[in-house]
């Protein structure tokens, strides 16, 4: 059972909160690259509770810099982005994008004032369709690695991206939580009699309609593994339908894959109780497009969000949610596999109360992620060791895998999907897909 105190350590990252600056000891998604143009519109970047503007300067470089002046502290959303520089309207004091002010036009010129002055600045680094940022200490920045859904420079990428009102935390449970997805996603993942899962334009198609399965995880230097253990449609006294899901702490998890694309969540907090939601397709030229991808999970910018990701269903208009769909058919009323999760992230309340909760047996998982993270934080904010994932480069990010498929009764599940790397760190060879 988790404690009141536990909770706190898993859900707070604002400010000096531990779990916070363990995140901030990895590079952050900050934004998509696709938010920002040379010499463009800046936009708000809120993260961990700070407020920031993203602009991407005249040579195509990315500054993410405090939103407000520190002149006398207007907005500099609002700003000029011309020259390599961000320009405050009120005074015209200019931040370039590592937040050295390159002009005062107010002052005298002979003035030294901004040789003294400086606006906070994050390095970034763009990869895979987002601006990263490293929001940890500048002492103890990390090279930057390829991440989990992008392995390759010429992976294709297709992000949908919501801003979810609640903690990061909830978002991150329900990623690890093969089970509800047989039940609240059972209109949009459909069974059948195949051999593996597939995906189609309007839905996802799975080879079991076992709604309770067997879950069973095992830590690795990274976070951890987990299956979800169905009964198949088909051979179901010999066979067993395996679904692997890989947590990458503190943000990332790789769910199964389907005959076209490969799925990854990414959950960055903007504060205790907002999160941007990343919801990733990837994999070779057969990977959905982006357009497709965002039309699939029913969130596209205009129509099913407003300009800054949040969505147009809310808990205040219940979701838009259909009774008279549900009445013919549909479980939940709800277009999109992500719109289906948010009412119940959100209706949860925008911050866990996870003392009340009842666990079972399909919430192993779960129960996994709180033990390795409140482990882990308090580790961390002891200082007996470093952010969780920060040491262990054996296993590099762009060779860790999730993994679905039909295997016989007798197989160890713990030798599908892993690489070679992953094999020979956690100890055993690697098995291929059957
Ligand atoms: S307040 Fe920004 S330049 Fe004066
Ligand atoms: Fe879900």
């Amino acid at each position: 059972m988790i404690t009141e105190e536990e909770n706190r350590l898993i859900c707070e990252v604002e400010g000096d909160a531990p779990m916070g600056q363990l995140m901030r000891h990895h590079w952050i998604p900050a934004l998509m690259s696709e938010e920002i143009e040379t010499d463009g519109k800046p936009v708000r970047v809120r993260l961990f509770g700070e407020d920031l503007v993203a602009f991407r300067d005249s040579n195509g470089d990315v500054g993410l810099i405090d939103e407000f002046c520190p002149h006398r502290g207007p907005s500099l959303y609002f700003g000029r982005n011309e020259n390599c520089g961000l320009r405050c309207l009120y005074h015209g004091w200019k931040f370039d994008k590592d937040g050295n002010i390159t002009e005062m036009p107010s002052e005298p010129p002979e003035s030294q004032m901004k040789e003294r002055i400086r606006i906070k600045a994050y390095p970034t680094h763009e990869a895979a369709g987002f601006v990263w940022a490293w929001m940890g200490p500048a002492d103890e920045m990390s090279a930057f690695q390829a991440p989990p859904f992008a392995p390759d420079a010429d992976t294709k990428v297709s992000i949908t991206k919501i801003k979810v009102p609640c903690n990061w935390s909830q978002i991150q449970e329900g990623q690890i939580d093969s089970a509800h997805s047989s039940t609240l996603h059972s209109s949009d993942m459909v069974p059948a009699r195949i051999e593996s899962a597939g995906a189609n334009n309007t839905h996802w198609t799975r080879p079991s309609t076992d709604k309770s399965p067997r879950i069973f995880t095992q830590r690795t230097p990274y976070g951890f593994r987990y299956v979800a253990v169905r009964r198949p449609i088909k051979n179901a006294r010999t066979n067993d339908y395996l679904r692997i899901t890989v947590y990458v702490a503190p943000f990332i998890s790789l769910i199964p894959p389907n005959d076209s694309y490969n799925v990854c969540s990414i959950n960055v907090p903007v504060d205790d109780k907002n999160t941007f939601f990343y919801f990733v397709a990837w994999g070779d030229e057969n990977c959905i497009d982006t357009d497709e991808w965002r039309a699939f999970n029913h969130a596209v910018v205009g129509k099913d969000l407003n300009t800054d990701y949040s969505t147009k269903r809310t808990l205040d208009n219940d979701f838009l949610q259909d009774r008279d769909a549900m009445a013919a058919g549909n479980f939940t009323g709800v277009p999109g596999i992500p719109n289906q999760d948010i009412i119940m992230w959100v209706s949860m309340g925008a911050w866990p109360e996870r003392q009340e909760d009842h666990l079972g047996a399909s919430d192993l998982a779960v129960v996994e992620f709180r033990k390795l993270m409140v482990e882990a934080v308090k580790a961390f904010k002891d200082g007996s060791q470093p952010a969780i994932g920060t040491t262990q480069s054996v296993i590099p990010h762009r060779d860790i895998r999730s993994w679905q498929g039909i295997v016989t009764k007798d197989a160890d599940w713990t030798q599908f999907g892993v690489g070679d790397i992953e094999a020979e760190a956690l100890g055993h060879t690697k098995t291929e897909a059957s």
